[in-house]
């Protein structure tokens, strides 16, 4: 794929398209990663381009309040620090075409505000990407995280100038393509709650990998679907005769929870470990126990490449944090590549201290499971080879 590298963008107005959707509460970026792993992209641009001009989105944008909780000045403000350098934040009652010819680096506000007219951005709207393509010589897209989206902003713009991709999408595209052709023995470890999101990446692995390991919500489907009493445990009935299919033709591969702490509710201070077998009827399970870890530990010990995309457990609530904590400890001490899906489990890497520790944390949730799903990302789509 064309990287800003092959293009030319000397003496060019180059628009970037990173993904700064980035946590913030009460005020405060959470978690800066996605601006920080942006950072050799723009710099890229500052030093070889005419003009840099920035784009992203913040969050969903459907009333004015959500506007008004979703500006990017706050992101704008701490790549200014990163970089060192004063870039030019336009809302878009600015006169941005004399601001992009007055400043080097300039920064648009949330491009979502333009779904408050018709989800202009998230429906591709012609119009949009027409004015976006009118501010620039030259587009980059480097947001891996949104590319699965078929917006004015990724798929509309790169239709109408030179498109290539930057820095942070050709990392995650090489190494998340080391899967498709990976050293063996391979395990997946699939978590989350829900079953429905990652038909698509089972159905395209299952045969390449050598374990599958199904933990978090979503492992009770499969238990339920092996006659197991799983309680008030959450589980997905529409999915019920996949996991039972899934379970007959890959019985072998397929390593399912041993035991789980369980409560009765996902807020509760308390928890019982019990085995799978035991599960009260008055309860849910909501993480997973010593047993379970240490058959994963059995069965990933030999591994060269492994895959975690989905947290163990409930770990937004601590209590429920003791799968998702223990797992990546014990895949940090496997000498195997390891590569963690974007969302919640990457989240949880950074969480609890494995920012740079592993050999990939993704930047994109939904980005990634798509692209392991083995689809072509709307984004990338008119980016040439
Ligand atoms: C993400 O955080 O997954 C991306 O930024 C995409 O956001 P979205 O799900 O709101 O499109």
């Amino acid at each position: 794929m064309i990287t800003i590298r092959d293009i030319n963008i000397k003496d060019k107005k180059v628009l970037i398209r990173c993904d700064f959707n980035v946590p913030i509460i009460n005020g405060k970026i959470q978690d800066d990663n996605r601006i920080v792993k942006s950072i050799p992209t723009i710099q890229y641009a500052i030093d070889n381009a005419y003009k840099v001009i920035i784009i992203s989105h913040l969050g969903r944008i459907k009333t004015k309040d959500d506007m008004k909780k979703n500006s990017l000045k706050i992101v704008c403000d701490r790549l200014s620090k990163l970089l060192n350098i004063d870039i030019k934040f336009c809302t878009y009652e600015d006169d941005i075409k004399s601001e992009i010819s007055k400043n080097k680096i300039v920064m648009l506000e949330n491009i979502r505000f333009f779904d408050i007219d018709d989800k202009k951005e998230s429906n591709n709207d012609e119009q949009l990407a027409k004015y976006l393509s009118s501010l620039c010589d030259v587009y980059i897209n480097d947001a891996f995280g949104v590319s699965h989206r078929n917006a004015a902003s990724t798929t509309g713009i790169s239709q109408l100038v030179p498109s290539a991709i930057g820095f942070l999408m050709e990392e995650e595209i090489n190494k998340l393509s080391e899967l498709f052709n990976p050293k063996k023995p391979f395990v997946i470890i699939l978590g989350g709650s829900k079953v429905s999101d990652k038909i698509g990446i089972i159905s395209n692995l299952i045969d390449k990998v050598d374990k599958m390991v199904i933990v978090g919500a979503m492992a009770f489907t499969f238990l339920k679907a092996e006659n197991i009493d799983i309680g008030k445990s959450i589980f997905d009935e529409d999915n019920l005769n996949y996991c039972k299919n899934l379970l007959n033709k890959y019985k072998d591969k397929i390593i399912l929870p041993q035991d789980v702490y369980v409560s009765d509710n996902i807020n509760s201070k308390n928890k019982i470990l019990v085995d799978i077998e035991n599960i009260p009827s008055n309860m849910m399970g909501l993480d997973i126990g010593e047993k379970t870890l240490d058959k994963i530990t059995e069965n990933i010990k030999d591994s060269k490449t492994i895959f975690l995309n989905g947290p163990a457990g409930a770990f937004e609530n601590e209590v429920f944090s003791y799968g998702t904590k223990n797992l990546l400890s014990i895949l940090y001490n496997t000498n195997a590549k390891v590569i963690i899906g974007g969302g919640d489990s990457a989240s949880a890497a950074i969480k609890y201290g494995y920012k740079n520790k592993f050999y990939h944390i993704s930047t994109g949730g939904g980005a990634s499971l798509k692209f392991l799903e083995g689809k072509t990302l709307d984004g990338l789509k008119y980016i040439g080879e």
